[in-house]
């Protein structure tokens, strides 16, 4: 199981209101206790945080907000004592403008770094060179005009972030470079920021309109046009896996909505692991979570094995977007599934989206409401920080907390610690095939698990009223988990019908 950190919001270890590195160290018992494998850090690299670290002046240097190299090497070795692997995000699709390389490319068109980025003569009638436009709903196009050279040059996201020119070799080494740089600082593998972003239409074709951005969930009305993702982009990633290695694991953000082109990032193994957007942009109910998991089932290539997310940084919580009943359904969801499940922080705990008011607003995109504090207790400072938080702490966090659901059975914290207690030790939930019930009920989405002779029947129910799972006297094992915490465990009961938003987990014995 894996687990994300925001590395600005995960815990204050000097007082500052912000999340730093010693903090994240300070806290990895958490990550223990609640049975996590491996913690994915959001980037912690030196940036102008523009895009609160998305935009890297530096990929090799710490932020001083986030410590040093030698607090990077003491999060390492502490993870690694406790068993914990850890990836890091590394965001090879663009820099900051104020990254060394934009400032000499940008300097003169005969710059000898010119080509590291992608710059266009303006198009017809002087304005962008084509439709494209930025990914996030506020920056406009996709195109700036440098003043001094004439020539606009292109930013997938906000102006402050130049996209790097993959076509270049030297760009490619570059980048490549900073791969065996945190390699050989130990850590275990990546998270490839908008890995699909890497080659463009070298044509600078206009893009088609587009039904839906994956991201609307945040952007209301954030239809947007599709970037095209290049048949090319997927050498540049065999690349990338012959640099790290088979070993080494490659989680990919993949935006792009079609699930075959999707799952061609999977190559034969020797790309990386495309994270399932599939959850993103879909309502909690039973029918929108079923389809999600065939469409991707469906078209997984032979080995290929899913990482599900319910929730990240640039999402809604999703306890906002499902609210807290369904928020327990998808948790048993997400840890029963054939695929290895990653958590967002704090989602653990039932986190919701925090309005923040306009004047304290910090994201160009508007995602901070899911970028809040961890709640770890019911102090002022949720034991996030003893100083000024940088984005706000909920009035919630006086319940909605670490230490409040630790000492409460019935708690979503405490169902997440005995899905994964029950996936850790169970066979068919690790490892085993998935079988989905055919769908008689369409309030009810029932699925095997199974390895050996081990037998695990899950069934949701994501709908308002109550569904029969198992007929009078078809219902046979043990109940093993339920969202319904006063619900017994033991003997199935038989029949076996699910109250509203509830979801079980039975061990068939047949
Ligand atoms: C990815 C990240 C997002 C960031 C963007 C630009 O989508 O998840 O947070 O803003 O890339 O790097």
């Amino acid at each position: 199981m894996l687990y994300q950190v925001y590395p600005r919001s995960f815990a204050d270890s000097d007082g500052d209101g912000v999340g730093d590195l010693r903090g994240i160290t300070g806290r990895l018992d958490h990550l223990v206790d609640l049975g996590v494998d491996a913690v994915w850090l959001s980037p912690f690299y030196a940036s102008p945080m523009v895009d609160f670290g998305y935009d890297i002046t530096d990929h090799c240097a710490v932020d001083p907000v986030f410590g040093t190299l030698a607090d990077v090497d003491a999060l390492v070795a502490a993870a690694h004592a406790r068993g914990l692997r850890v990836l890091v995000d590394v965001v090879p699709n663009h820099t900051s403008d104020r990254h060394p390389w934009f400032a000499e490319s940008r300097s003169s068109r005969d710059s000898g770094r010119r080509d590291w980025y992608v710059w266009a003569d303006p198009g017809p009638g002087g304005g962008p060179p084509n439709n494209w436009l930025s990914a996030f709903a506020a920056s406009g196009p996709a195109w700036t005009l440098d003043g001094r050279t004439g020539q606009y040059y292109l930013h997938s996201y906000t102006a402050a972030q130049p996209d790097l020119n993959w076509q270049n070799a030297a760009v490619r080494e570059a980048v490549h470079d900073v791969l065996r740089f945190w390699l050989e600082r130990g850590v275990d593998g990546f998270r490839v920021d908008a890995a699909h972003r890497l080659v463009k239409d070298p044509t600078l074709a206009d893009n088609p309109a587009d039904v839906a951005h994956l991201r609307t969930a945040l952007v209301p009305g954030g239809t947007r046009l599709r970037h095209i993702d290049q048949p090319g982009v997927h050498e540049v990633l065999r690349e990338v896996r012959a640099v790290v290695g088979p070993d080494t694991l490659l989680l990919g953000e993949i935006g792009v909505a079609d699930p075959t082109r999707w799952a061609a990032y999977y190559g034969s193994g020797d790309e990386l692991v495309p994270l399932n957007p599939t959850f993103w942009s879909r309502p909690c109910t039973t029918d929108a979570l079923r389809s999600a998991v065939d469409t991707t089932e469906a078209v997984l290539p032979p080995g290929g094995w899913p990482v599900y997310a319910l929730g990240n940084h640039d999402l809604s919580r999703l306890a906002t977007r499902c609210g807290s009943a369904r928020a327990r359904l998808a948790a048993v969801l997400l840890l029963t599934l054939r695929g290895t499940p990653l958590v967002y922080y704090g989602d653990e705990l039932g986190m919701t989206d925090v309005p923040v008011p306009p004047e304290a607003a910090r994201d160009p995109d508007g995602r901070d409401p899911a970028r809040t504090p961890m709640q770890w207790d019911a102090s002022p400072g949720a034991g996030f920080t003893t100083g000024r938080p940088w984005l706000p702490i909920p009035p919630t966090a006086g319940t909605v907390n670490v230490a409040a659901e630790r000492a409460d059975p019935g708690s979503l914290l405490n169902l997440y610690r005995a899905l994964i207690r029950l996936r850790r030790r169970s066979p068919a939930l690790r490892t085993g095939d998935y079988r989905p019930l055919p769908p008689t009920d369409p309030g009810l989405y029932a699925y095997w698990r199974q390895a050996g002779d081990q037998r695990i029947l899950v069934a949701l129910n994501a709908t308002g009223r109550s569904r029969t799972v198992a007929p009078p006297g078809t219902s046979t094992g043990r109940l093993l988990l339920s969202t319904d915490p006063d619900r017994p465990l033991g003997e199935c009961p038989d029949p076996l019908v699910l109250a509203a938003d509830e979801a079980v987990v039975v061990e068939s014995d047949r």
